[in-house]
């Protein structure tokens, strides 16, 4: 049985999610998936900016892709981290429409999903998934699972 390993951090505020989101970005390497749920505002982008900042990517850079479902952050050696917001996904032509089968086999991306539910990928797909929940205003209950190496 291939369980994955579960972590949870606190985070009591906008800076500490980075935090969070930096230390990922540690566990990570070119290849990989992170897919992020939860709730409007539980903190997926904020996440994903602290994981670009991990990664040297300026996180400022890094925004709700509100009106572009997906968007490309280059590294060096041809290296990107690409940023999905699945939010407005609604089909597997929207996937296509991407390029989603180019660049999440590709051994040069890291991709970062936010609203990674709407995808519908199979469960055992390799990855690493992230839960972010609302403990109120400022509090944020992040659960990290890895998948065991
Ligand atoms: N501990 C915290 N971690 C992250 N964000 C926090 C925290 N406390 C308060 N916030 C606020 O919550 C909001 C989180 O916004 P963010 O865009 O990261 O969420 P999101 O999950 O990506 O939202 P959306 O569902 O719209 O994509 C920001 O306004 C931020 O200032
Ligand atoms: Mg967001």
């Amino acid at each position: 049985m291939n369980e994955a390993r579960i972590r949870e951090h606190r985070s009591e505020s906008v800076e500490q999610t980075l935090h969070v989101g930096r230390t990922i970005a540690r566990e990570i390497t070119m290849g990989d998936l992170v897919l992020i749920d939860g709730d409007l505002g539980a903190g997926k982008t904020t996440l994903t900016r602290g994981i670009a900042d991990g990664l040297g990517i300026d996180p400022d850079q890094v925004s709700s892709p509100t009106y572009t479902i997906c968007r490309e952050h280059e590294l060096e050696d041809g290296c990107s981290m690409i940023h999905v917001d699945a939010w407005r996904i609604e089909s597997s032509e929207d996937l296509d429409s991407i390029g989603w089968d180019e660049f999440a086999g590709s051994k040069n991306t890291i991709v970062v999903v936010e609203w990674a539910k709407r995808l519908n990928l199979p469960s055992d797909s390799p990855r690493m998934q992230v839960d972010l929940e609302h403990i109120g205003e400022q509090g944020r209950l992040i659960r990290v699972s890895l998948p065991r190496s």
